[in-house]
């Protein structure tokens, strides 16, 4: 996983439960394929065969590990993710996009839950991706109850009324915490962040990314 051969970009997606980032990709990669290029676009936790596995233990409300297990687990899924799918897309020259990568281990397992001290999650997230950080993430902001609810109504489309998986099941101020994290980091790192209002229309909130890519790369 050699980065300094690689010419593709990275590029990620955070936000809380029920944010719309997948609706948001989608609309975003059908534009930059519409363009001529070429899109990989992945997610976490499962996007291998190993990590699918692990997606479903992770997930599943029958367990509860404390949070240093939770996050080996979301390295052990990252990793591999790294290895099989970005590191050689990015070798090709492809533009990623990830649901979800490097900053929702540091505000789930770290800035939201009292657990691993954020130096050592840091560190190991560090270890896991070496230099594969993303060189843009948007941030779809918006509040974590309105996420909730709408993360219960695509549940409830998709037929999984009540299932609610193991971190939706978590109170509201667990929620507000992961919310309040994702803006911590932004402000934090203001280059690599574009935080966008996720409380708007699909269309609207599309158009804001749409901007933001097309300035930072050029396309038209
Ligand atoms: P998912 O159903 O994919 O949620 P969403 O559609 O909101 O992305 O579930 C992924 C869950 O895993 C989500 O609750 C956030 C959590 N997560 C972590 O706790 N740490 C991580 O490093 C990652 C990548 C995800």
């Amino acid at each position: 996983m050699n980065k300094s051969s690689e010419t593709g970009t990275l590029i990620s997606f955070e936000g809380v439960e029920g944010c719309g980032k997948s609706t948001q990709i989608v609309l975003l990669v059908e534009r930059l394929r519409a363009a001529g290029r070429e899109v990989v676009v992945s997610r976490e936790p499962g996007a291998t065969p190993l990590g699918s596995e692990l997606r479903k233990l992770l997930l599943d409300p029958a367990h509860n590990p404390d949070s240093l297990t939770e996050l080996l687990l979301y390295l052990a899924d990252r990793r591999e993710h790294l290895r099989l799918v970005i590191a050689p897309a990015l070798q090709r020259g492809a533009l990623v996009l990830v649901d979800r990568y490097v900053d929702s281990t540091w505000v789930y397992q770290g800035f939201a839950r009292d657990g691993v001290e954020i130096s050592l999650l840091e560190s190991l997230n560090r270890l896991v991706v070496g230099d594969h950080w993303p060189q843009l993430t948007f941030l779809l902001d918006c509040p974590a109850l309105k996420g909730l609810k709408r993360a219960r109504e695509r549940n409830r489309a998709t037929g999984e009324e009540g299932v609610a998986d193991r971190f939706e099941q978590r109170h509201l101020d667990f929620h507000n915490r992961v919310r309040r994290g994702f803006l911590t980091l932004a402000e934090a790192e203001k280059e690599r962040f574009r935080v966008v209002d996720a409380g708007r229309e699909i269309e609207m909130i599309h158009n804001d990314i749409w901007l933001e890519f097309s300035l930072k790369y050029a396309i038209s």
